[in-house]
């Protein structure tokens, strides 16, 4: 079928194939998603001030942790980590040298984590924790740990026995300065970048290991500009919740942004997370407001044919689109709907990890018909930073 201008993608079935999967690994969400950082405290304040996060829990000297730091915020569902090495022999200095500020634990919320841990390490899955029991006044989590590509980790939370704010050995972080949120509800998905011939490898273990299934894939010749170009699997988990594109480089005249990621990343890893809001006309004029910088508006042509884009899939856009273009917010349609997405520049110095706001309206896709104009506009900022 045709997701939009033209783009084919494999069987978009979904129910069919989640009916067919066998769901030895059920997900209830994203637990929280933890960054490796070079300053946490400095990070912490940028993700309050200019994305709406709000103060939830600390970790650190002042709770008798002497290792490293953490700090954990909160807007709606979504919880971030931001940890960093209090000195120079912790192992987190070895993750930071080498790939900078960047994800390194995508955590699941299971009801079960001693099972999730035995069934994925059962099928493959190299162990980076095994069910462990953390306890404090408040009750009891269960955490374990499986490597996923490059040096990130999936670990498994089970927290039904637990009141707490995080995670016992956290406590509760008040703060004085509490900036509004800007309407990030959930994680969307987490898109991981892999290396050259890599993706094949890493469906086969989400789908071996994990119980994942391929719901939508994109070749080369899909996505690609007249500079570079990617290929892209999408991985989804049995209940819909946990969806996972990976990509990996494709020849191209010039240097893909894939390529350009995994030089400055030195290896594979998350590069970016999509967060959805209800409302991106609010969100994204609170997050340019706060200093966010997205990726360049697309140009008016862009713009001028999406009308018929959605008329195609008999569609009709609720939102202004003079609005939408003066925010440089893209659109996509396919048969079920359509959705609004917008992506921030990296949020490092290293073109590493970014952040997308995606409203779906209706559309489950990840705006194929977007990636031509996408692209064109991260190489336009690689151009200027001398990596295209
Ligand atoms: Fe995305």
């Amino acid at each position: 079928m045709a997701t939009s201008d033209g783009l084919k993608s494999v069987d978009y079935g979904v129910e069919k194939i989640f009916e067919e999967a066998q769901d030895f690994l059920p997900l209830l969400g994203t637990d929280y998603v933890e960054f490796y950082v070079g300053n946490a405290k400095q990070a912490a304040h940028f993700y309050k001030t200019a994305f709406g996060f709000q103060s939830c829990a600390y970790k650190g000297l002042e709770t008798g942790c002497t290792e490293y730091a953490s700090y954990v915020l909160k807007q709606d569902k979504i919880r971030l980590v931001l940890t960093t090495p209090l000195n120079s022999k912790s192992p987190i200095n070895e993750h930071l040298v080498t790939h900078g500020d960047g994800v390194k634990f995508v955590a699941l919320w299971v009801d079960d984590a001693t099972s999730a841990w035995t069934e994925t390490t059962s099928r493959g899955a190299k162990s980076f924790m095994e069910p462990t029991v953390e306890k404090d006044e408040h009750g009891e989590v269960i955490r374990a740990g499986i490597y996923t590509y490059g040096e990130t980790i999936h670990m498994f939370v089970e927290r039904k026995n637990y009141n707490g704010e995080f995670l016992p050995g956290y406590q509760k972080w008040e703060s004085d300065y509490n900036p509004t949120s800007v309407g990030l509800k959930f994680i969307d998905h987490m898109v991981g970048n892999v290396g050259w011939g890599e993706m094949n490898t890493w469906v086969k273990w989400y789908e071996d290991v994990m119980g994942f299934v391929n719901f939508l894939s994109f070749d080369d010749k899909q996505i690609h500009t007249e500079y570079s170009a990617l290929m892209s699997k999408v991985m989804s988990n049995g209940n819909g919740r946990i969806k996972f594109p990976i990509n990996e480089p494709a020849k191209g005249k010039k240097r893909s942004q894939i390529e350009e990621y995994l030089y400055f990343y030195e290896g594979p890893g998350v590069q970016h997370i999509a967060v959805a809001t209800d409302d991106i006309l609010t969100t994204v004029s609170k997050l340019r407001a706060r200093g966010v910088e997205f990726l360049s508006t697309p140009p008016d042509d862009y713009y001028r044919a999406v009308p018929q884009r959605l008329a195609d899939h008999n569609h009709e856009l609720a939102e202004d689109i003079e609005k939408l273009k003066a925010l440089g917010i893209m659109i996509d349609a396919d048969e079920e709907g359509y959705l609004l997405q917008i992506f921030t520049k990296p949020l490092e110095d290293r073109p590493t990890l970014f952040f997308e706001i995606i409203q779906r309206m209706g559309a489950r896709g990840f705006g194929a018909g977007n990636f031509k104009a996408l692209f064109e506009s991260i190489e336009r900022e690689q151009a200027k930073r001398g990596t295209l």
